[in-house]
């Protein structure tokens, strides 16, 4: 897992919880890195399920929804870092349908030991869309973040349901309509 995402996830905790629950988070987790990470560089992704995990012993509150909250969180982080690989897009549907064949394949050339989820398209009109996630790191609730704040981004919002397609969450259908 690329460290820009390390780095923003620290940020995050920071800003809700204090650079002593960063500092407690780090401390717990017994990182290979020792909790040091520069964008570009590449760490373990089991280094982000250690700190996940420390950070829920520690505020109690649960692992999928620090996860959700991250991915609203991180969507301005990378908009800010990348500003280029959004500016094309006129509307949120656009830039969904667009993760797959522009957006991610943007990101392997800026980071090209990205580890990056699949999205498949199955349906798209102009206020919804429909795609599968796939990933063996089973980040569907940062996708589910992710994708409410690109609705945002936009002024808009949607109502995203999702159903786990394999029970690991390696695989979700998600289903998403733009709020009228
Ligand atoms: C709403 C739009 C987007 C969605 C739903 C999405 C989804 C995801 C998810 C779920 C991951 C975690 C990896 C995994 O699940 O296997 C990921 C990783 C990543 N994405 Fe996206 N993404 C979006 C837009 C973007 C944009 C706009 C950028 C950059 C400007 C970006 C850059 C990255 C990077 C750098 C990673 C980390 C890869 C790694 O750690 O190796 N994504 N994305």
């Amino acid at each position: 897992m690329k460290g820009i995402v390390f780095a923003e996830f620290l940020e995050m905790v920071e800003d809700e919880f204090g650079l002593e629950t960063v500092d407690a988070i780090i401390e717990a987790s017994d990182l290979e890195s020792g909790g040091a990470y520069t964008a570009v560089g590449t760490y373990e992704f089991n280094e982000m399920v250690s700190l996940l995990k420390s950070l829920n012993a520690r505020v109690q509150i649960p692992i999928d929804d620090l996860i959700y909250a991250f991915g609203h969180y991180l969507f301005n982080s990378l908009g800010k870092a990348h500003p280029e690989v959004i500016k094309s897009y006129t509307s949120p549907i656009g830039l969904l349908y667009s993760i797959e064949d522009h957006i991610h394949v943007h990101v392997k050339k800026l980071y090209p030991d990205a580890e990056l989820p699949t999205f498949k398209i199955l349906e798209k009109t102009d206020t919804s869309i429909s795609m599968v996630y796939a990933s063996s790191r089973g980040l569907y609730r940062l996708a589910h973040g992710l994708m409410e704040k690109c609705f945002e981004h936009f002024n808009a919002s949607a109502t995203v349901n999702y159903e786990l397609l394999k029970e690991d969450g390696s695989e979700v259908k998600f289903d998403i309509v733009q709020d009228a």
